[in-house]
């Protein structure tokens, strides 16, 4: 099938760019000896998962539908951590895990019988030490709920855990997970020599250009060292980093004051973090507001006034019918799509290593059916 053939709006995952990214990731866990998961809130795609269980270690899970996906679509390691576990779920979960991450000391206390010696148990803390750029995205920020702070920490509820987890990093370098390391083991260094793992979490932003891959290593494998663990990352957004597009087809053209060009996607919907982070999305050929010759403001298909990608320009008029790319939107999308207005889902589709395009997943009224 031709990229060409495909009926938008449609995400398509390029197998060969996942490939380059699993083999850094992978290069990382052979230099550093650390194991590396996918965290798949921020990209799980069916057709993906062959491919990332043949680099990672399997994944982490932030609950009992992602520990079904991962255990039967990648298999290998299972590492579930939520905010809180629920009463009803917990003996699936443990089942179906090899680590389990507790977000508080009542959460430990609560399951730790049914946990113990069926899954190797953790908990999750809050060093309070993050460089993220925004509070929304920052887990040690003032009143956060995520992880235990060294204040709340209960030395003496230790036995049976074996693991600490922390997630302190939003797309962030090495030099950031140096300053979280210095505050991990301020605060909690004393308890380290007796963990078998540690997890240093997501946000690790490895397969961006410019990453200090080398400092990464030379952390982890130094931290190992130190402490005699195994170390565990989990990245979610590294693994979908520039591995795909969206694209979407010009339904109308408006004006009013400006040009107004209509998608049959949804920057609400289909891209929600250019709304919530937000951000904006580069668009194959085009360039910023007044930079080319033709300027449109690129919006969606829904009811709400907000639900705008973007002004971008371009060499040529935009036309009915005409696609637009939006590149890198593989990740934290796909996962956090809706149907709003009765929108349809993106249709999910790869191009394979030998050139040759597969759609994954159709979507229609019955996605919005089966959930409304
Ligand atoms: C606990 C935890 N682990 C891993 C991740 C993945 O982070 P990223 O996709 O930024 O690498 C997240 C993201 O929110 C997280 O909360």
């Amino acid at each position: 099938m031709d990229i060409e053939q495909l009926s938008t709006p449609f995400y398509l995952m390029e197998e060969e760019k996942l490939e380059r990214n699993l083999r850094l990731l992978d290069e990382v866990q052979r230099h550093s000896g650390a194991k590396i998961l996918l965290a798949l809130k921020g990209f799980a795609f069916s057709g993906a998962m062959e491919m990332v269980s043949e680099y990672l270690h399997g994944c982490c899970a932030s609950g009992l539908h992602e520990a079904r996906y991962a255990a039967q679509k990648v298999g290998k390691e299972v590492h579930t951590y939520a905010p809180a576990f629920k009463e009803e779920e917990i003996d699936e979960i443990i089942g179906l895990s090899h680590h389990l991450v507790f977000n508080s000391f009542a959460q430990w206390r609560r399951f730790r019988d049914r946990a113990l010696g069926r899954v190797s148990c953790g908990l999750r803390i809050n060093p309070e030490v993050s460089a993220s750029p925004a509070d929304l995205y920052n887990p040690c920020a003032p009143y956060s709920r995520l992880g235990i702070r060294r204040e709340a920490f209960e030395p003496d509820q230790l036995e049976g855990i074996e693991g600490l987890h922390f997630h302190a990093l939003c797309e962030q370098d090495a030099d950031a997970l140096e300053k979280v390391l210095e505050g991990v083991e301020a605060k909690f260094g004393a308890f380290l020599p007796r963990m078998k793992w540690v997890n240093f979490g997501g946000g690790h932003h490895i397969t961006r250009e410019g990453y200090d891959v080398e400092k990464l290593i030379r952390l982890i494998k130094s931290f190992r060292e130190k402490y005699g663990v195994e170390v565990y990352l989990e990245p979610g957004e590294a693994v979908g980093w520039q591995t795909g597009v969206l694209v979407a087809s010009v339904l109308d053209i408006v004006h009013n004051g400006i040009d107004i060009a209509i998608l049959d996607t949804s920057a609400e919907a289909h891209m929600p973090d250019t709304i919530i982070m937000p951000y904006r999305a580069e668009v194959r050929g085009a360039g910023a507001a007044g930079e080319k010759a033709y300027t449109f403001r690129l919006a969606g298909n829904t009811c709400l006034a907000g639900d705008v990608m973007g002004d971008y320009s371009f060499d040529r008029p935009l036309r009915i019918g005409d696609r637009i790319v939006f590149e890198d939107q593989i990740h934290y999308t796909i996962v956090k799509n809706t149907t709003f207005n009765g929108i349809k889902l993106p249709d999910l589709a790869i191009l394979r290593k030998n050139g040759s395009v597969e759609i994954v997943r159709r979507f229609g009224y019955e996605a919005f059916e089966s959930r409304n």
